[in-house]
């Protein structure tokens, strides 16, 4: 029996753009999810029950890559988490992260050897598998890595480039650099305030209703430019430590992203309601539906602020561990 764990994640700054190569930002945050898996002699099982591949597209993609494609024995896997379901903290990368570094472990890869950009690969081949084709490995390698993580379409002197990634979509190679950004022991002075509205945000519907935006009205590529403007800037200030102007370029990505169509009326409310306590707040993800985030030094009023518009939260740190093996026998 093996026990996995990754984290989800929050994007600071660069949703969406980073589909069309500009760069996006995301930290891991402190909510995980456990995947264990067990060889069973019952054959396929989820959460006990039979496999359903239609209501588990993500654990189908990866074991077709990682596991039963060689033949591998039929497993029972339990997948538990602390994250918001549906609600873009990646939890379909973290648990296809965490289902990868589970399968090598199974096959012999010591807990301390996992290879992290073969983890990151798979996870994002399977990942745009189950998302319609369109994915940024922003997800899964955040998940992986843990951290904070910047991906562009182009090295980036702000970061330490770790691996490449690159995947067709709509006909055209997409190339991706995938970077670490060292976070200096003042962002600790700060936590991130998740709200989740309680409604799911749909990635794959979202990611399709930009590129349709950008499909009718080509122009707007200048917004998602934009956006990869605010997040190189807000990338310095974080690796500065400069919590304020991390803050501004929160609240810049986020009238940004409600140009494009992807906040809703829950959303933006979350966001009014924290701003007064936070250096900054946005949505995180996909959007339509799903979570928002503060950044704050005040973390409880901000919750409290978040809460009493409708919000469900939950407060985490900026950073945190990636993939892992928790226990294997
Ligand atoms: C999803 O967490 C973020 C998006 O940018 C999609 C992606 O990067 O694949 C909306």
């Amino acid at each position: 029996m093996v026990l996995s764990s990754a984290p989800g994640k929050c994007i600071l700054f660069g949703e969406h753009a980073v589909v069309y190569g500009q760069p996006a930002v995301a930290v891991a945050i402190d909510a995980r999810i456990q995947v264990s898996l067990e060889e069973s002699d019952s054959g396929w099982l989820i959460d006990g029950m039979s496999f359903d591949k239609q209501r588990h597209p993500h654990l189908d993609a990866m074991l077709k890559r990682m596991w039963t494609g060689d033949g591998g024995r039929p497993l029972s896997v339990n997948i538990e988490s602390e994250l918001f379901g549906a609600a873009g903290l990646g939890s379909s990368a973290a648990i296809c992260s965490a289902v990868a570094a589970g399968l090598l472990n199974l096959r012999g890869t010591p807990a301390d050897e996992l290879p992290l950009s073969g983890i990151a690969t798979t996870a994002h081949l399977a990942e745009a598998e189950a998302q319609g084709g369109r994915a940024s490995p922003i997800d899964t390698s955040t998940a992986t890595l843990g951290g904070a993580v910047l991906v562009s379409d182009k090295k980036e002197t702000l970061a330490d480039w770790q691996y490449t990634r690159d995947l067709r979509i709509d006909g055209q190679r997409r190339t991706w650099e995938v970077h670490k950004v060292e976070l200096p022991q003042s962002i600790s002075e700060a936590s991130l305030v998740i709200g989740f509205s309680g409604r799911p945000g749909p990635t794959a519907q979202m990611v399709a209703k930009v590129a349709a935006l950008l499909s009718n009205e080509p122009e707007r590529m200048a917004d998602i430019e934009r956006i990869g403007n605010v997040t190189r800037a807000g990338t310095t200030a974080l690796s500065l430590g400069n919590l304020q102007a991390v803050g501004i370029a929160m609240n810049e990505c986020h009238r940004l992203l409600q140009g494009l169509g992807v906040s809703d009326d829950d959303l933006d409310r979350m966001v009014d309601a924290a701003l007064p306590s936070s250096l900054g707040a946005k949505l995180t993800g996909a959007g339509g539906g799903g979570c928002m985030i503060a950044l704050t030094t005040e973390p409880r009023r901000t919750a409290e602020e978040i809460e009493l518009v409708g919000g469900r939260t939950m407060v985490s740190r900026l950073g945190a561990p990636g993939v892992r093996i928790e226990t294997s026998d």
